[in-house]
């Protein structure tokens, strides 16, 4: 696999349970595995899809991925390089996506655009035409100066992206991207990602939507109780099914 952007290896996750976690959960057990030895290889040009139900551990996958949080064990390579090696520069080169809103309500676009490229070392050049591009792309000009708290839904979500995209990363890795949006914004997320592919980033996207998979997704991983049970090119898993067939097979077959 010469040509992986990323390769996970062998990723594990737990958390400590409270004693109420455990009452609902109805187990005795002080810890809940979250992610239970998962490896995947990621491509530039491609797009990946982590699909799974709630719960199943795919936004634990992408934290750890992230760097935000820190695996009990196995290792993520970024182009070979173990990325506890040289944190700084992987945070440089990565992007994490979610549809949960962290920007902040006082300022404007405009502002935290710029606010964010300088945190990355962006050039000052750099960051206005990137701004541009960015935000000609979602439609954002007619609202750059207006503070976020008075966006809409949809151009929060459409600024948070421009903005998590500011220093040109390398790998996207999206949670749940098309979570919260309506139908015209998720369009044009997707197109985005389209776009994104094209100019060779590696980009993972974690969901539970079969059709958003089947759409933009060249492979699939399906992820159920913090293992991967399924993993192959989206036209070879779903040539005889539909992928929500697929599923719902896997889950008939208990290996879900
Ligand atoms: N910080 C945390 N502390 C305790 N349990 C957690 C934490 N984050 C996630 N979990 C648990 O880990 C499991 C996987 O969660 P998550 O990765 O968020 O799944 P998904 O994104 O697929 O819905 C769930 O049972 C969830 O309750
Ligand atoms: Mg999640």
């Amino acid at each position: 696999m010469d040509d992986a952007t990323i390769e996970i290896r062998h990723l594990h996750k737990t958390f400590p349970l409270t004693r109420k976690q455990r009452k609902e959960k109805h187990t005795e057990a002080t810890r809940l595995t979250a992610v239970n030895d998962i490896s995947l290889t990621l491509r530039s040009g491609e797009i990946y899809g982590l699909l799974g139900p709630n719960g199943a551990g795919k936004t634990t996958t992408l934290r750890m991925l992230s760097s935000l949080i820190d695996p009990d064990s196995g290792e993520v390579l970024f182009h070979g390089q173990n990325i506890k090696d040289n944190i700084g520069e992987y945070r440089k080169r990565v992007s994490f996506l979610t549809s949960e809103l962290k920007l902040d309500d006082f300022f404007t676009p405009d502002y935290t655009f710029h606010y964010m490229g300088e945190l990355f070392g962006v050039s000052k050049d750099e960051i206005l035409s990137r701004k541009k591009a960015l935000f000609d792309k979602f439609g954002i000009n007619d609202f750059a100066n207006v503070q976020i708290k008075n966006l809409s839904t949809g151009m929060k979500q459409k600024a948070s992206l421009a903005i998590a995209l500011c220093h040109d990363p390398e790998v996207i890795i999206f949670d749940e991207p098309t979570n919260g949006l309506d139908i015209i914004a998720s369009r044009d997320v997707e197109n985005f990602l389209i776009d994104l592919r094209k100019e060779g980033k590696t980009i993972i996207v974690s969901t539970h939507i079969f059709s958003l998979v089947e759409k933009l997704c060249d492979r699939v991983g399906i992820i159920a109780n913090g293992s991967l049970v399924l993993e192959g090119e989206m036209r070879e898993v779903t040539k005889e099914k539909s992928l929500e067939n697929v599923f719902f097979d896997l889950l008939e077959e208990g290996r879900i």
